[in-house]
């Protein structure tokens, strides 16, 4: 069986209509439906599945749940198989629990996430159309493209990777790496493009930041600079760079406290599992690797989750 993509995340917000107007009216995706749970529903401009984005109205943040799609609806079996032999509890999720969605398994990794595996996504159109799409189109412009990656964290981030690696298809683009070899931080593509899952150190069940992709380095300085406008507070460096991923980033929080990032420059992989070697990071580089420009990263990074 094997992954495709990270299809949505669905995240707690502590003020839910604020919050949908600052990942639409800001970010620039779309608000595709509610539901009588209280559960808003968005996607960015560049897909067609029904959401990339779920927010449920909560009294605290963070992540409920990752829902990653598969390749094949008997791949559902196969995964619960493949959890039930590692004594990992599934459960299965009825078609239409989330809005736009076809049934799933769900589970909880022993890193305390829970995941959701689902094969169907009911189809939206596009933000310029399907037929004589003009790509310059105001409903699209400078909005996020697509949802790229999440990073979360927990205890021994390598169980984690590992997990996806032999139960999901993915593979390992990047890592950092201790002294004593082991790896400290896989940054893991199920795609091919350089991460589609990041974890890193931290408690168990932790949520680090969702990621937007936007078309052009200028995207993302023109939404800091929005963001800015609007009096939404921007992470301590502004408009940075990683050396992992070499991207152009810049981070801030969604007004419930879910750490969003925005960038652009991911560059593409092979899409193969196990075809081109892991880019190694040690100790040395790290101070190229996290944030390129100030050579550091401010204790915030890794203390806010
Ligand atoms: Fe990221």
């Amino acid at each position: 069986m094997s992954v495709t993509k990270l299809g949505y995340a669905s995240l707690r917000s502590t003020d839910l209509e604020a919050t949908i107007s600052y990942y639409t009216d800001l970010i620039g995706l779309r608000l595709i439906d509610r539901d009588s749970e209280g559960r808003a529903y968005l996607q960015t401009v560049d897909a067609q599945d029904h959401h990339c984005l779920v927010l449920t109205k909560s009294d605290r943040a963070g992540l409920d749940h990752a829902g990653y799609k598969v390749n094949d609806p008997s791949d559902l079996a196969e995964a619960a198989r493949a959890l039930a032999e590692r004594e990992i509890k599934a459960h299965h999720v009825s078609a239409s629990t989330l809005k736009g969605q076809g049934e799933g398994l769900r589970f909880t990794a022993p890193s305390g996430h829970d995941f959701v595996l689902f094969y169907h996504a009911d189809k939206i159109d596009y933000a310029t159309g399907m037929s004589n799409p003009d790509p310059v189109s105001e409903s699209a412009r400078g909005g996020a493209a697509h949802l790229d990656h999440m990073v979360v964290t927990c205890e021994h981030p390598w169980e984690l990777g590992r997990l996806f690696c032999e139960l999901f298809g993915f593979y390992v683009t990047e890592q950092v790496v201790a002294p004593d070899g082991n790896i400290v931080i896989p940054f893991l593509s199920c795609t091919n493009t350089m991460h589609d899952l990041a974890v890193v150190p931290g408690p168990n069940g932790g949520f680090h930041h969702i990621a937007f992709s936007f078309e052009s380095r200028s995207d993302v300085i023109a939404k800091a600079d929005l963001l800015r406008h609007h009096h939404v507070q921007l992470f301590d460096y502004g408009v940075s760079k990683h050396g992992i991923a070499g991207v152009t980033t810049t981070y801030t929080y969604d007004p419930s406290g879910n750490r969003n990032e925005l960038f652009n420059g991911a560059y593409l992989t092979s899409g193969v599992v196990d075809r081109v070697p892991p880019i190694i990071w040690n100790p040395d580089g790290m101070d190229r690797g996290l944030f390129y420009y100030e050579g550091t990263a401010p204790e915030s990074f890794s203390a806010v989750t």
